[in-house]
């Protein structure tokens, strides 16, 4: 496997998102904290930064177990600390370079750049330049405004590049990243849904023995495909939990528990609708919300699992970028929403931690999903959130919103599957505004309800833009649910993308 030393680069994940599309295993560590056993790392990569070599307190981990004894490569600020603190020089560069270069190779016999064409497009982002080599460095390539765009130690296997190859946009990133790891380092490509299912299955096994464990069910991908993988491990020993909170998409409750019924797992569904109801009465502020919703979760999630006798584990479908984030060199990043299903259990549960997902990323949930033959649309399933509908109805919850926002979504979400755009959706919904506004319908003067319509394309929910929906399908979607939600008069699209917006309005 492959080790990323993360100096806190916003493209950190991506590397090791290249790393694995090459089948190839990786973990991501802050610099702060290297591994003491290395034996198992066949590689190592050291990321980027927001930061400068040339601060005080820049980031400078002893790289003595790793420098010259494994494969290296140093990207960008990882290019620049080897040769900074390696006997070079790094300077202030005169402009800072971001955006699209021309790479221009010294030697193009050089296994690093096999099979990549002369002048292929690469991606700058710093505003450092590596003014002089570290000791024993030997130019590869260069821009025109980078002298020292790729360079090597002789008489090592360490190599350092100024631009990024983990971003689309270096049209032979990932060709690199292939030379290096694969061709030069002799890294193996056995990262395979299949492989990591028997792996984690075994594994599972070992760990948990004939001991119970007990796991929320969301119907999303994440909890169902670690529910799968549980009960493949360990059978009717695995207690899932599904609890409606009320806030859930029309008849989802009835039909997700039917799924999960096909799947053959052992599912208790929880009605629990009337006490997140009330929990929620009366409160419009979205945090204030977002909290009643999570604690009511806690104390229904507590009751159930009191119920089963002897448990010894909690499983959580927690996946790899929230445990990055909490990993963060940059320490935690200002709560803009609490997510509350990522914020855990309460103490007196003292029940122990499984999560077998917590090294994938989501688009390998799905792959490993598809290996475990859970069903496509099940897979394909938008992402919704864990608070559901409570953060779409803006302001305060009643029965009566719920309800109507669950025709409204319903209408807009049927739609999208019979215009066949579903899957070119990363994620829609529909939005209660507090708002009314004034409409005729037949005669009658109306004073109805607002609700807004967002649909938005993204890969991991951190930005997302707005989608291009045919005018067609808007026109017919907002008839339809003008004439057939009661309470509703006007329909909005939404046009903003994140950021400065978020995806959902609370
Ligand atoms: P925002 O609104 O922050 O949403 O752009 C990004 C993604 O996160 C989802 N989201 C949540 N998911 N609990 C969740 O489980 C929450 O409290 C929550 N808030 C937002 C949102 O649906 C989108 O996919």
């Amino acid at each position: 496997k492959v080790l990323i030393l993360d100096f806190g680069s916003q493209y950190t994940q991506l590397i090791a998102r290249r790393v694995r599309e090459l089948n190839i295993y990786c973990e991501i560590h802050p610099y702060h904290n290297i591994p003491n056993d290395l034996s198992s790392f066949k590689a190592v990569v050291l990321s980027g930064s927001p930061l400068s070599v040339r601060n005080e307190d820049a980031a400078h981990p002893d790289l003595s177990n790793i420098k010259g004894k494994l494969p290296l490569l140093g990207v960008c600020y990882g290019a620049q600390y080897l040769a900074h603190f390696g006997g070079g020089s790094v300077e202030p560069s005169n402009i800072r370079e971001y955006g699209r270069a021309k790479l221009s190779m010294i030697k193009d016999s050089e296994p690093l750049f096999k099979e990549i064409p002369e002048g292929t497009q690469v991606w700058m982002s710093h505003s450092d330049t590596i003014a002089k080599l570290p000791e024993n460095g030997v130019r590869l390539a260069s821009t025109a405004d980078v002298v020292n765009a790729a360079y090597k130690i002789e008489g090592e296997e360490t190599y350092a590049i100024q631009f990024h190859p983990e971003v689309y946009h270096s049209t032979h990133g990932k060709q690199l990243l292939e030379n290096f790891l694969v061709h030069m380092a002799g890294v193996e490509q056995s990262w395979t849904p299949a492989a990591f299912v028997d792996t984690t299955v075994a594994e599972l096994k070992k760990k948990i023995g004939l001991d119970k464990v007990v796991l929320g069910l969301s119907g999303g991908v994440d909890s169902t495909v670690a529910a799968v993988l549980l009960h493949q491990a360990i059978g009717k020993n695995l207690y899932c939990i599904f609890v409606n909170n009320g806030l859930l998409r029309k008849n989802e409750f009835n039909s997700v528990l039917e799924q999960y019924k096909d799947m053959g797992l052992n599912v208790k569904g929880v009605d629990s609708s009337d006490r997140f109801l009330s929990a929620l009465a009366g409160k419009s502020d979205p945090e204030e919300k977002r909290k009643a919703i999570g604690n009511t979760f806690i104390e229904v999630f507590d009751d159930e699992a009191h119920e089963i006798t002897d448990v010894t584990y909690l499983a959580q479908g927690t996946i790899y970028p929230d445990v990055i984030e909490s990993v963060s060199v940059n320490g935690p990043s200002v709560t803009i929403k609490s997510h509350h299903n990522v914020g855990g259990l309460p103490d007196f549960m003292k029940l122990k931690i499984v999560e077998p997902l917590r090294m994938l990323f989501k688009d390998e949930v799905r792959r490993v999903g598809a290996q475990l033959g859970i069903d496509k649309k099940l897979l394909g399933r938008h992402p919704f959130p864990g608070p559901g509908l409570a953060i779409r109805i803006l302001g305060d919850i009643t029965a009566e919103k719920v309800r109507i926002l669950q025709e409204v979504d319903a209408i807009f979400i049927d739609g999208l599957r019979k215009w066949d755009l579903y899957d070119k959706v990363w994620q829609a919904g529909a939005i209660l505004l507090p708002v009314q506004s004034v409409g005729v319908m037949g005669d009658e003067r109306t004073y109805e309800k607002v609700v807004a319509l967002r649909a938005v394309e993204s890969t991991d929910g951190m930005t997302a833009d707005w989608v291009n929906l045919p005018y067609e399908f808007l026109q017919e979607t907002s008839n339809h649910i003008i004439n057939r939600v009661k309470g509703v008069n006007r329909v909005v699209y939404d046009i903003s993308s994140k950021p400065p917006a978020t995806i959902e309005w609370e």
